[in-house]
């Protein structure tokens, strides 16, 4: 092992840089050399965006949110966006050239540090001859295959603070108050953050919701002379027989659609049935920005370190994954085949619901 390049995928997340950090200090104490990909694969392509990372590059680097080797959502080399000489944009396979900007640089492993998306990307290229490890990132925490994934805490730290932040302004006006966060199809985020943050109702993608038993709870607070109701709903989350409110496509080159909207109907809904004075926001891109906890940096930290360590021991097609107390390394393909939803047996849901929390369903 020589020389080896790290590259950062799909939506940001707060940690990325303590990867980056961990990455290059582990490597260059081995005496490897690192390059950092710019914008996801683009350094393979181009080799003005291939970047040499020295320990000094990235010296203050771990406390910074965003990743400094930039990212992209339609960085697919299998499908990717690809402008001709008359500015319109075809989707094009440049897998091809990818591995051959990979092996003209002589590099002898990939780090891939990314979400399901840009992991099952890295697969296609391990089956293609590269030699890639994984690094699991994303604010959803929804990889089945690893205990938790950095960005997750932060993001959940982030949404808590807001829901904190909301109590008095909704307690003067007595209103309610539904905050829309992210986590695609998984409730990670609401579930921590409306537990932490104190909210009276809490809607997640797993348990499709009543919007009767929604409405009962912010009845009964009122009842009990709570006058205000904190309500927080998971982007992905779904009325009972409904299906998910998208935004759309975005971009060309994405894989995935855009959540998003579920809040705000949720808050039409509740004036509508129950005449409260009631105000929607979306937490939107907040949750993935600032500087990681302590909780991101040191498992982002970890997780680089280890991507090296099994680098060295040739572990390729395969992901880090955090399973306490160890990392260890598990298959590429068998890490992306399932995502991890909220487990509705599990202590948290229980303590959701035993100290009040309506989850939008009747139990
Ligand atoms: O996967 C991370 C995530 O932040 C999701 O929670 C959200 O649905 C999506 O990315 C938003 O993507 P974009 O940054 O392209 O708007």
């Amino acid at each position: 092992m020589n020389k080896i390049v790290i590259s950062t995928g799909g939506g940001d997340a707060p940690g990325l840089n303590a990867v980056i950090f961990a990455v290059v200090k582990s490597a260059t104490k081995l005496g490897w050399e690192v390059y950092g990909s710019l914008q996801g694969y683009q350094g393979f392509l181009d080799k003005d965006k291939m970047v040499r990372l020295m320990p000094a590059d990235v010296q203050e680097i771990t406390s910074i949110g965003g990743t400094i080797l930039g990212t992209t959502n339609r960085g697919n080399p299998f499908s990717m966006p690809i402008k001709n000489f008359a500015g319109e944009e075809k989707l094009i396979d440049v897998s091809d050239k990818v591995m051959a900007g990979f092996r003209r640089m002589s590099f002898d492993c990939h780090i891939a540090v990314g979400g399901d998306g840009s992991l099952e990307i890295a697969h296609r290229f391990a089956e293609m001859g590269m030699p890639v490890i994984g690094v699991p990132k994303t604010i959803d925490n929804d990889l089945e295959a690893t205990d938790r994934t950095f960005g997750f805490d932060t993001a959940v730290s982030t949404a808590t603070e807001a829901l904190d932040k909301l109590h008095s302004t909704a307690k003067s006006h007595d209103r309610v108050m539904v905050v829309e966060v992210m986590g695609r199809d998984s409730g990670w985020i609401a579930l921590y953050s409306g537990i932490c943050g104190g909210a009276d109702v809490v809607l997640l993608p797993e348990i499709p919701f009543d919007m009767d038993a929604v409405c009962a709870k912010i009845t009964e607070n009122e009842l009990h002379g709570k006058r205000y109701s904190i309500v927080v709903v998971a982007e992905g989350a779904k009325e009972e027989g409904g299906s998910v409110r998208t935004r759309g496509k975005g971009e060309a080159g994405r894989e995935e659609v855009l959540l998003g909207g579920i809040g705000e109907w949720v808050a039409e809904e509740i004036r509508q049935r129950i005449g409260k004075d009631t105000r929607s926001l979306v937490l939107g891109h907040l949750q993935r920005g600032g500087s990681p906890t302590t909780f991101d940096r040191l498992l982002a930290l970890r997780f680089g370190a280890a991507a090296v360590r099994f680098a060295a021991e040739g572990q390729f097609d395969r992901m880090v994954a955090w399973t306490p107390p160890t990392m260890s390394s598990v298959m590429l393909e068998d890490a992306i085949r399932c995502r991890k939803q909220v487990d509705l047996k599990s202590d948290k849901v229980l303590t959701a619901r035993s100290i009040g929390i309506c989850l939008g369903d009747k139990e």
